[in-house]
């Protein structure tokens, strides 16, 4: 790939689940500063591919590197420290924990001071535009959109440079998808990010990304800008059977 330096490269990466081959032969690169849609159908290999990057499971074969470091077999902490912070597909919820609380201990990441991490969670919550009387709400206490926007703003307080977003718009209402999108936009500007969002809904992959990277049965079948990959007939074949947008 030219252009922009190279963040990620994702190289020959293969995962066995048993019979299931969930990654096969992934080869991917992402330059800094980019925002790429990870698009493919259910199943596809989506957040296995996060998990190989993030050290949540190991591949098979092949290397994930970030930043030119080999990274393949890292542990997920070690990986967070490297600077690469993701959100989950499933939301985490923190029943016990405020708002503040939980976007607190993403930063202890990088402080053992809970002061500090408290100030760097204040800066978070203030640029994702989270009011602040929702910081003392508990996580028992908040509507999944606010919960998306704490995911987000707890995977920024790692103060990442590689954001990883898992289905971050899933459940939530046109709008609210729009303001996520907007939010998105701004922490990408704010904080010079490079980002991955994985998504089934297309308006929003397309609102955020000028790249796209389709994954269908754990390989690589198509690249590019999203208005070609989408009348792309492998990806329409691939996609048949999954709700339009
Ligand atoms: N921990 C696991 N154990 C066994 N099989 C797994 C595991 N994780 C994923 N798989 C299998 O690997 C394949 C890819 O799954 P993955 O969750 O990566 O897909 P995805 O693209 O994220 O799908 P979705 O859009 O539904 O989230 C699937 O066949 C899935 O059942
Ligand atoms: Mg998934």
């Amino acid at each position: 790939m030219s252009g922009p330096e190279v963040i990620l490269r994702v190289e020959n990466v293969t995962k066995r689940f048993g019979g299931v081959v969930a990654l096969n032969d992934v080869t991917l690169s992402v330059g800094r500063g980019e925002i790429v849609g990870l698009i493919g159908p259910n199943g596809s290999g989506k957040t296995t591919l996060f998990n190989c990057i993030t050290g949540v499971y190991k591949p098979d074969r092949g290397r994930v590197f970030f930043m030119g470091r080999d990274i393949t077999g890292l542990q997920p902490h070690e990986v967070a420290k490297l600077g690469i912070a993701r959100t989950w597909q499933k939301v985490r919820p923190f029943r016990n924990l405020t708002v503040l609380e939980a976007v607190t201990t993403g930063a202890l990441l990088r402080t053992d001071s809970v002061e500090e991490a408290r100030k760097t969670a204040v800066e978070v919550l203030e640029l994702i535009g989270l009011p602040r009387e929702e910081w003392g709400r508990l996580g028992s206490e908040i509507t999944l959109m606010e919960h998306k926007l704490v995911d987000l703003a707890r995977a920024l307080a790692t103060g990442p440079q590689l954001l990883l977003l898992d289905e971050i718009a899933a459940g939530l209402r046109p709008h609210e998808q729009e303001r996520l999108a907007e939010v998105i936009k701004k922490v990408w500007s704010d904080r010079g990010l490079t980002i991955v969002v994985v998504e089934h809904v297309m308006r929003f992959v397309m609102s955020l990304s000028k790249r796209v990277v389709v994954l269908h049965e754990g390989r690589v079948i198509a690249e590019g800008p999203p208005e070609e990959v989408a009348s792309n007939p492998r990806v329409i074949e691939a996609y048949l059977g999954i709700k339009p947008v």
